[in-house]
């Protein structure tokens, strides 16, 4: 099965009825109940396959945030835990979302393992490589599963994307992949963490990770060199917190060779106003245009769209895409949405397309490598750097 097996309004129709009428299953424990972890709590919510039953957070700021925020749109209790552990022990607990940043990831994971309950963990998996290596290995042993938080893949525009390019193969043998995202800057986050590069791992690695998940997934082949321009140019220049100074990189092009001669792109900006995503794929029929528009002002809903210049095909000029709105409006474009289906689905054993590990590992090692060739001016070739990083044992070539 694969996330672009329906198109985009195929998934929205067979979801609709579903909304929010059915037993839930599985009662979820939240981790970290920040931007993303509220969200987490409203999709399920809404999805209504899954219910949150308990939240943890080291911050009390971030707990009454999310106690105020879940009253508005359910009625149940919601179990407000102290501690870590008694969290994650609780009977009542079926599954477990790790929500916090990245840095802390890695050691929260280490705290609830030994459940062996069924885990969420947010992008990126972690921020160092061999943390991440240490977390393919786990989730290779693992009794339940381990799904990552890189929802991108399930955007309408996306999933169209890929269904147009690798199910129905409207351009034939795809030659090129120029991805782009252009964005205000970082939000401010619970201790600001995401300001700085030791915290989120380099804003390759924190915001990218997405990026470079879609762009090996649509070349289908393994990264092998890469070459990365990348700096901090306006934003947070001269920003401190608690008397360190930001460095975090605003901006970065990253070229990118793929076995098979696929060669692809990857441009960021993030002191734009708007928010502009586009994929562009070329291959031997043709162009295929994916783009989504979206503001960060409130009220203004993203439009997704999808050009396929194939002669003859019925989107040559275009079509909107977008999700409906009830869906849309829930979090990323309807993208976590479809992320907690897909959680639901691999808790039930069902079918599913949803980030492994391994994946997750593949998408922060072509990021790191862009940042490593930033840092140094050199052409990074990926199977060394995996290996100098003692990787080459859990990633097959
Ligand atoms: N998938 C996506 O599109 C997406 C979008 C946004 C954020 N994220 C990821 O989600 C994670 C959280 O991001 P955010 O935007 O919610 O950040 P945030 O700062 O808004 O929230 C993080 C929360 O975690 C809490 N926290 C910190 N350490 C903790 C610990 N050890 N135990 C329990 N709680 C702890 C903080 O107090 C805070 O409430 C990050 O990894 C981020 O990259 C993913």
């Amino acid at each position: 099965m694969n996330f672009y097996d329906e198109i985009s309004s195929q998934r929205s129709a067979r979801v609709v009825d579903f909304t929010a009428t059915g037993e839930s299953v599985c009662n979820l424990l939240i981790v970290g109940c920040g931007m993303i972890g509220r969200e987490h709590m409203r999709v399920a919510t809404l999805l209504g396959r899954a219910r949150v039953h308990g939240i943890y957070d080291t911050e009390p700021v971030s707990i009454s945030e999310a106690v105020r925020d879940f009253a508005t749109y359910s009625p149940q209790k919601l179990v407000v835990y102290t501690d870590l552990k008694s969290a994650a022990d609780d009977p009542a607990i079926d599954a477990i979302f790790i929500c916090t940043p990245n840095f802390s990831h890695f050691e929260v994971l280490q705290k609830v393992k030994h459940t062996t309950k069924p885990l969420f963990i947010e992008k990126p998996m972690a921020t160092r490589l061999d943390d991440a290596k240490a977390m393919v290995q786990m989730a290779e042993e693992y009794p339940t599963f381990i799904q990552l938080g890189m929802q991108y893949r399930f955007k309408s525009q996306y999933v169209d994307a890929f269904h147009e390019i690798r199910k129905k193969k409207s351009l034939g043998a795809i030659k090129t992949i120029a991805m782009s995202e252009y964005r205000p800057p970082f939000l401010t986050k619970v201790r600001q963490w995401n300001k700085f590069n030791e915290f989120s791992g380099g804003t390759l690695v924190e915001k990218c990770c997405h990026y470079f998940d879609l762009i090996n997934l649509m070349a289908g082949s393994r990264i092998e060199s890469v070459y990365a321009l990348s700096g901090q140019a306006v934003n947070f220049i001269g920003f401190s917190y608690e008397g360190k100074e930001s460095d975090i990189h605003d901006h970065a092009f990253v070229v990118m060779q793929f076995a098979g001669g696929i060669r692809a792109s990857f441009t960021l900006n993030m002191f734009s106003q708007e928010l502009y995503e586009e994929l562009i794929v070329t291959g031997e029929q043709g162009r295929l245009l994916a783009a989504e528009h979206s503001s960060f002002s409130s009220g203004i809903r993203s439009r997704a769209n999808v050009m396929v210049e194939v002669e003859g095909h019925s989107a040559y000029e275009g079509t909107e895409v977008t999700y409906p709105a009830s869906i849309e409006t829930s979090g990323h474009h309807g993208a976590t949405f479809f992320e907690h289906e897909a959680f639901v689905d691999q808790f039930e054993n069902k079918p599913h397309d949803s980030a492994s590990c391994e994946q997750g590992l593949w998408a922060i090692l072509a990021a790191t490598a862009a940042q490593e060739s930033a840092a140094t001016g050199r052409v990074i070739l990926v199977k060394d750097f995996a290996a100098e990083h003692g990787l080459n044992d859990v990633l097959s070539w």
